[in-house]
């Protein structure tokens, strides 16, 4: 696995796109995105990177902030998420694409298949959903926000994980425990805030999955808590052509907490495509 890094005079251009991602290599013809979770970074995926590698062209970029990329001045949207994703894909000449977002990767994922269709090839959901934030869900965002500007990103790492990951994950799976920590705690202020802000902020995509023309799959942790596989199902549902994978012992990070049974589910589905 290479990482490709285009240090750039970001910081001086807050709507300049951060470059920096991980890439399996370049050997299968179809274009796989990976778009990651919050507040995570491309190292999420590290185990597809390593499991789909020579079958496709397998690539997981840092969105703005994380991965040690430059957050900017922290007003982060999810349209220039979006912006960001839409300029990387062109700079690596990866359109159509199947995206595969997670979460709050999977909020980007939707809101470019609503902005621009015709650059998708698939579109694979995992642990996420279509609707916007409910006003509590934003109340709660400004909690967070709060804290972190008054005390720093510490908390994060721990008290997310338990929130996150499957009581299987939390027990006996020390090494996805510590890569999640690892990536919270790497997660600098400005990103999670402005992270935050765009998720907050996202707009629905509810009625955008009925027009979908692409095959999507729908991936969920059977034991997620935050995204249930009874939301997963509902969003599949509204999809005129998709279907569920959902991830046994694993919780809202399916991919990293059961990755054989997570990537039997996305092997299928790009083998179908
Ligand atoms: C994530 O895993 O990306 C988050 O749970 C998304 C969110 O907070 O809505």
């Amino acid at each position: 696995m290479s990482a490709g890094t285009r240090p750039e005079a970001r910081d001086a251009d807050p709507l300049a796109m951060p470059l920096r991602f991980l890439r399996a290599g370049t050997g299968g013809a179809l274009p796989v995105v990976l778009i990651h979770g919050f507040p995570f970074d491309a190292r999420m995926w590290r185990p597809q990177l390593e499991a789909f590698a020579g079958e496709h062209d397998v690539v997981a970029p840092h969105l703005r902030g994380f991965g040690g990329t430059s957050p900017g001045d922290g007003q982060t949207t999810m349209e220039l998420l979006v912006d960001d994703l839409f300029a990387f894909l062109d700079r690596l000449a990866l359109d159509p694409a199947v995206l595969v977002g997670l979460s709050m990767g999977g909020y980007v994922a939707l809101r470019a298949a609503e902005r621009e269709p015709r650059r998708l090839r698939g579109l694979v959901l995992c642990d996420t959903r279509s609707e916007a934030d409910s006003d509590e869900g934003r109340l709660g965002r400004a909690r967070t926000l709060r804290r972190v500007k008054e005390g720093g990103t510490g908390f994060l790492a721990e008290e997310m994980p338990p929130r996150l990951l499957s009581a299987r994950t939390l027990e006996s799976r020390p090494a996805v425990v510590a890569a999640v920590r690892e990536m919270i705690a790497d997660a600098g202020p400005t990103a999670v805030c402005g992270a935050l802000l765009a998720m907050a902020g996202r707009t629905s995509t509810t009625a955008m999955l009925a027009e979908l023309e692409v095959p999507a799959l729908v991936v969920a942790g059977e034991e997620d808590r935050l995204t249930p596989p009874e939301l997963g199902r509902e969003m599949a549902g509204r999809i005129p052509d998709a279907t569920v994978h959902v991830v046994p012992e694993a919780g809202h990070v399916s991919n990293l907490e059961n990755p054989e049974a997570f990537d039997r589910g996305l092997r299928g589905f790009l083998e179908s495509l």
